[in-house]
């Protein structure tokens, strides 16, 4: 209701992840033009025995935004952690994840976290004692996911978690050609504009809410100067909307701004993660260049 109601008409991008977004988004990360989880993957592969050495052997793992939790099959194979806690605002992503880890690694302590990092959360008590200082957890949050917080919210994000774990591990995407980003964010098969409206799908399923969504389109572009990817749902007519009761009007033309996804130079992220108690130790790239996995610690 408060986003609807700005000037500039805003849902914020954790309401994306129902089950349904959720789905859509496991969709995106297998396109062709969506470089970003193939590139995170590869680097992955390529650097495990290095990220593993700075992450430690028998840690807990927390990973914030674990969604599928793909990537994070090769980091439990090199670490044997003593314990994973993936953290999601999407119940239904969550508890698949879980069942399926539990399947293919049933040595693996798995607790799963309910939760939204856009406020602070706590934690569940380390499991053994060795654990209970910061120092034998490591946060791990891949697939560029900071990138979708602002500056600001990134930084209280960062300061949150460095009461939380010793060291932490984060996926950035780069900064990179725009027709590149375009096309990452326009796919041709149009899941990524299927993912941008669910949005207002689920309003209709959980709010009551009347959008007709073939009134409304995908409309995604590279904002340089911001350094930015914008997702806007763009209205193709002058109408109004009912919601929960409220009624909101739109001029053709008229957006909801939906998505940031900020893309960030090596140097950028580092100064960033420094402003909110970080050092930057280690830095892996893919072989393209395409995207970043941080090692960063707690100063
Ligand atoms: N880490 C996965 C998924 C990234 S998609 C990957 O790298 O591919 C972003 C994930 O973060 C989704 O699973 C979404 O449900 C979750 N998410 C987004 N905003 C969140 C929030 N505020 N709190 C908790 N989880 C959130
Ligand atoms: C989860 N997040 C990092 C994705 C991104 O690239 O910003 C979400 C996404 N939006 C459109 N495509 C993918």
């Amino acid at each position: 209701m408060a986003g609807l109601s700005l000037p500039q008409k805003a849902i914020p991008p954790k309401y994306f992840y129902d089950a349904a977004g959720s789905r859509l988004f496991e969709r995106i990360c297998r396109l062709p033009e969506y470089y970003v989880t193939r590139a995170e993957l590869s680097l992955t592969r390529l650097h495990i025995a290095a990220i593993a050495r700075f992450a430690g052997r028998g840690c807990e793992l927390v990973e914030y935004g674990s969604g599928e939790s793909m990537k994070t099959r090769l980091l439990i194979r090199a670490l044997r952690p003593a314990a994973y806690l993936p953290v999601d605002i999407s119940a239904a992503a969550l508890q698949q994840a879980a069942k399926q880890l539990a399947q293919d690694f049933p040595w693996l302590k798995i607790v799963p976290v309910l939760g939204d990092f856009s406020r602070p959360i706590e934690l569940p008590a380390p499991r053994a004692a060795r654990h209970a200082s910061r120092a034998g957890r490591v946060v791990y949050f891949p697939g560029s996911t900071i990138g979708n917080l602002d500056p600001e919210e990134a930084h209280a994000f960062l300061a949150m978690t460095r009461d939380q774990a010793g060291r932490m591990l984060v996926g950035v995407d780069l900064k990179k050609d725009a027709n590149v980003l375009h096309a990452a964010y326009n796919d041709s098969r149009g899941v990524t504009a299927a993912f941008n409206l669910n949005i207002l799908a689920r309003i209709n399923r959980e709010l009551g809410g009347d959008f007709d969504l073939r009134r409304f389109a995908h409309y995604a572009f590279y904002n340089a100067p911001l350094g930015r990817i914008e997702m806007h749902l763009v209205s193709l007519a002058r109408q109004r909307v009912r919601v929960a009761g409220h009624r909101f009007g739109f001029e053709r033309g008229e957006s909801i701004h939906t998505e940031n996804s900020y893309k960030y130079s090596a140097e950028g992220f580092r100064a960033l993660a420094a402003a909110a108690g970080y050092t930057g130790k280690r830095l892996w790239t893919d072989r393209k260049g395409l995207f970043a996995l941080h090692g960063l610690t707690a100063v």
